[in-house]
């Protein structure tokens, strides 16, 4: 089936969609994106994606180029002429095209808005669901990250690492500290020695993750202990269960830190109850995804 992508205003042939080499996106990475999990038809936790990409427009500076009622009326329009049942729906907005030059171009340039979408195969039981190995790497990257930024190079050279060990993620370490700060698409999970749920609290040394906020929600809300705080890749290594959270991979277990098998090597009990309990909120998002 022939794909349609969305640029600055029209809905055109995927392989005919472009923007111009002045796009700032292009020439500074001076843009931001996000990527919406579709599942039967409908986008994940949109609500929250909106919230989320307002706040990395507004801490760039560039303003919505629509409402968000209209921004959600194109997704939705863009999932329905690529028929996506499940898969993600991806945008970008840049400060759009302006002569190179590094300062913000006057305020009368239009931001720049491509929307595309794609099928996607998610995991669908709990209890099947592998595991995956991870690496580690040095995290290299801004003072930033927080904002969801398409200037994506050191994760993009994290995750090539991942690939080339065979490895499905790249945890990243802080050097000064050894903790973990998260993944280079994803956040990062461990399950300590007394069970309890731990991910490193939002700051700007990670981006906020929508998973990462609704996996918090239904353990807290099924009773699961759970605690906001920097774990070391020490005590990740020693840890009972690991996982990782993202639009894309939802719930992932991590049976393997670089050399280190985690627990008996298979997925834990407790990530497998998290994802379970994620994949009962994607089919009935209920009022999240308002
Ligand atoms: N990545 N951390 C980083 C660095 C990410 O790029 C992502 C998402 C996450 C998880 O965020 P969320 O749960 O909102 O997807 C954490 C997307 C999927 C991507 O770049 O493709």
């Amino acid at each position: 089936m022939s794909r349609t992508a969305y640029v600055n205003g029209r809905y055109v042939p995927h392989d005919r969609a472009r923007v111009h080499i002045e796009d700032r996106g292009y020439q500074f990475a001076d843009g931001v994106y996000e990527v919406i999990a579709v599942v039967g038809g409908r986008m994940v936790d949109a609500a929250g994606h909106f919230t989320r990409l307002e706040r990395s427009l507004g801490e760039i500076e560039v303003p919505m180029p629509m409402s968000r009622a209209a921004l959600r009326v194109v997704l939705d329009e863009t999932i329905r002429r690529n028929r996506v049942r499940d898969g993600i729906v991806y945008l970008q907005i840049t400060r759009g095209t302006a002569r190179r030059n590094h300062a913000f171009p006057p305020a009368d340039r239009r931001p720049a808005l491509v929307v595309t979408a794609r099928d996607m195969t998610f995991p669908t039981d709990a209890e099947t669901t592998p595991g995956v190995k991870v690496v580690t790497v040095p995290d290299i990257r801004w003072g930033r990250c927080d904002i969801k930024t398409v200037g994506l190079l050191p994760n993009v050279l994290a995750k090539q690492r991942a690939a080339e060990a065979g490895a499905y993620e790249a945890w990243l370490v802080d050097a000064a500290s050894g903790a973990v700060t998260e993944a280079s698409s994803s956040n990062a999970w461990i399950i300590d020695a007394e069970g309890r749920v731990v991910t490193r609290p939002k700051s700007n040394a990670i981006l906020g993750g929508i998973t990462r906020e609704s996996v918090l929600r239904l353990a807290r809300d099924a009773g699961i202990a759970v605690e906001e705080r920097a774990f070391t890749l020490d005590e990740a290594l020693a840890a009972r269960e690991a996982f990782i959270t993202s639009t894309t991979s939802f719930v992932k277990p991590v049976v393997r830190i670089d050399e280190t098998v985690i627990g008996n090597g298979e997925p834990g009990a407790t990530t497998r109850r998290l994802l379970a309990l994620y994949l009962a909120h994607v089919r009935d998002p209920g009022e999240a995804a308002a």
